[in-house]
């Protein structure tokens, strides 16, 4: 049985005041829960302050990005060692909106997987298909492409803690959440393709995370799937009664 995650994605949301009154108020409606691990993934800004709010307790946080040097002149960039520094644990990879914005490819995906590997960190690595690649039946070459790249020259033994996010671009703040089959056929491919890349016992222990248009009202039936192994939340992690009640949700053994 592989532990749930559920991430949360704040995206450019939340000053270091309103990061921390967040994690005040969810603390104590997450407190029954000891099964599910939840990392909350805030604005650059809001790390240090919510490392430090968050230290001691079951709460992990993840940056959003991060460069894959340790140092250097790139203006503007974070490092996997100012992560770590901070007490950041997780780190989002290769994000659709970092891919469709800033020029994020499968080759940097993959020069940052190794590093956060390197430095401990837990990568959260997110693909997924636009609507017109779903509609073309291009799905699995997309996915299998990403994956495979990503993965690219790393030693099946140093994947241990890699996490997969399938987050369909179409379903990405539309309110169009994947259907639990949908889901569930996307992440048996992923599945597939780590097992082909890495065998079989790291894939059948990587965490794959379904992230688009979560909510409270389509979390249980998410749950309920073989290969969805919790949720990456925008939208709906903004608001602690929302992200708590999903975290509940996934906490909820599957009958
Ligand atoms: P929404 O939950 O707002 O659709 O965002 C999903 C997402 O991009 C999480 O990384």
């Amino acid at each position: 049985m592989r532990n749930r995650l559920i991430a949360a994605n704040w995206k450019m949301h939340k000053t270091p005041a309103e990061s921390t009154a967040f994690l005040a108020s969810l603390f104590p409606l997450v407190q029954n829960n000891t099964s599910a691990e939840i990392v909350i993934c805030p604005a650059m800004t809001s790390l240090a302050p919510l490392a430090d709010a968050a230290r001691g307790s079951s709460i992990a946080v993840g940056a959003q990005t991060m460069h894959w040097l340790d140092s250097g002149a790139y203006t503007g960039e974070t490092s996997p060692t100012m992560l770590t520094a901070m007490g950041v644990t997780h780190v989002l990879i290769g994000h659709s909106e970092r891919r469709q914005y800033f020029n994020e490819t499968d080759t940097t995906v993959n020069l940052k997987l190794k590093s956060a590997l390197q430095h401990g960190l837990v990568p959260i690595v997110c693909v997924g298909e636009h609507i017109n690649e779903r509609n073309r039946d291009l799905t699995e070459d997309v996915l299998r492409l990403q994956i495979s790249v990503a993965l690219e020259g790393i030693d099946c033994e140093k994947l241990g803690p890699l996490v997969v996010a399938y987050e369909p671009v179409w379903a990405i703040g539309t309110g169009h959440t994947a259907t639990p089959e949908t889901a569930e056929d996307a992440h048996k491919i992923i599945r597939a393709e780590i097992r082909r890349h890495a065998g079989e016992e790291i894939a059948a222990g990587t965490r794959i995370l379904y992230g688009g248009s979560v909510r409270p009202e389509n979390a249980g039936s998410l749950n309920g799937m073989e290969d969805v192994d919790g949720a990456l939340v925008g939208g709906a992690s903004l608001e602690s009664d929302s992200f708590a009640q999903i975290v509940a949700l996934f906490a909820e053994q599957p009958a």
